[in-house]
Formats: structure tokens, C-alpha cells, sequence
């Protein structure tokens, strides 16, 4: 479908489901690579990164433990800037290969407050993996947040679709939407 229509706000297509796919086999390419031996656990952050996550991990082929934990930190298409944690970690990190699946780093505030409580526990090492990162978006403070396994890089713009929702709707799609009148197809 080119364009999608989500409580009466219009979106259109921005990244085909062969697009993502792909960016998806490269990521699991490195991962597959860099953890060959290091048996890493992988903490999926729902709701938005389950597309990913389970596409992403159906590729790794080593041995690997996968955890989820809920935040919140956005309300309708503006970020409240403010990373709530729902749903704990139940696992001990410490000496382990971490890395974080997200679906997508706008400000980076989620991410950051989200990384400072893991490191409180001593992991080996901690990696970010993110379908998709908004540069433009991110403070200050944040810059240096480096996602090393890294889909698109897109404008400022709001995505829905494989995974991303606008107020609830558009986790379904196989496909990324943006707002109309923002970015165009790749
Ligand atoms: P921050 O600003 O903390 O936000 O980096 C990260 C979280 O905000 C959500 N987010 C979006 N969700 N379309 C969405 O559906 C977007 O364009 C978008 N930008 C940020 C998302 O949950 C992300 O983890
Ligand atoms: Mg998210």
C-alpha cells in the first residue's frame, strides 16, 4: 500500500518491506560475525522494536539469550522526553555481552536513561542495534550515543509501521509510512 490513512492522518510509504529486509540480513551478518563466541543477550525494547527483534533473530545463528523490557516515553508524534520503565529485567548482566534492540533513537533520551541502569550492573560490553535513528533529533547531551548495528538514518520526520505506531495504530505493517508532505520512498 502507498499511503495509509491512522485517526484520520495520512502516511506514506517510505521504506518497502524489501528494503528493511535487507538492512535486517546486514545487521544479522555483523551480528552473526561479531558474537560468533560470546553468547549475547539481546534486550528487545518493546513495544516498537518486535518487528525487528524477530526478524532480526531468527537470522543470529549462535547461541543467544533474548530478553524484553517495556519503556515509554511518547505521546501522539512528539516525544515527551521523559523514559519511564514498565516492564523490569529479570536477568543478571554482569561480565555478559549486551545488545540493545530498538526500533528506532529520536532524542536518545530512552536509550541514554535505559543504558545508565544497565551499566549499573557491569556488563562486558553493551552494543546498540536500531532499525532507525532520527540524527536531527537528538540532544546534546546524547550525541555521543553511538548505534553501532544501524538500519536508516532518516530526517525528523514520524514513522509508523513495522512496529512504530501513531497512538496505537500502524505496529502491523510490513512497511514504514512517514507523515505525509515529510521524506519519500527508498
Ligand atoms: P527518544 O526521543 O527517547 O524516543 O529517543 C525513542 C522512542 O520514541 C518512540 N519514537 C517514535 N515512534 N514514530 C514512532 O512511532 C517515530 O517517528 C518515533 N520517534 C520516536 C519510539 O518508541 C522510540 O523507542
Ligand atoms: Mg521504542
Amino acid at each position: 500500500m502507498e499511503e495509509i490513512c491512522l485517526h484520520g492522518k495520512k502516511f506514506k510509504l517510505k521504506f518497502t518491506e524489501k528494503a528493511i529486509q535487507e538492512k535486517i540480513q546486514a545487521i544479522a551478518a555483523a551480528l552473526n560475525k561479531d558474537y560468533k563466541d560470546k553468547q549475547p543477550v539481546f534486550i528487545s525494547v518493546l513495544n516498537g522494536a518486535f518487528l525487528f527483534t524477530a526478524d532480526l533473530l531468527r537470522l543470529f545463528k549462535h547461541d543467544c539469550e533474548i530478553h524484553f523490557i517495556k519503556l515509554a516515553s511518547y505521546a501522539g508524534t512528539q516525544s515527551t522526553g521523559k523514559a519511564k520503565e514498565i516492564i523490569g529485567l529479570n536477568v543478571r548482566l554482569t561480565g555478559k555481552h549486551v545488545v540493545v534492540l530498538e526500533d528506532i533513537v529520536d532524542t536518545g533520551k530512552t536509550l541514554s536513561d535505559f543504558l545508565s541502569s544497565l551499566k549499573t550492573q557491569n556488563p562486558n560490553s553493551i552494543e546498540i542495534a536500531s532499525l532507525l535513528t532520527k540524527p536531527k533529533a537528538r540532544t546534546t547531551e546524547n550525541k555521543h550515543l553511538a548505534i553501532k548495528y544501524l538500519g536508516f538514518e532518516i530526517e525528523n520526520d514520524f514513522v509508523v509501521g513495522y512496529g512504530l505506531d501513531y497512538d496505537g495504530l500502524g505496529r502491523n505493517y510490513p512497511m514504514l509510512y512517514v507523515e505525509e508532505g515529510k521524506g519519500s520512498v527508498a
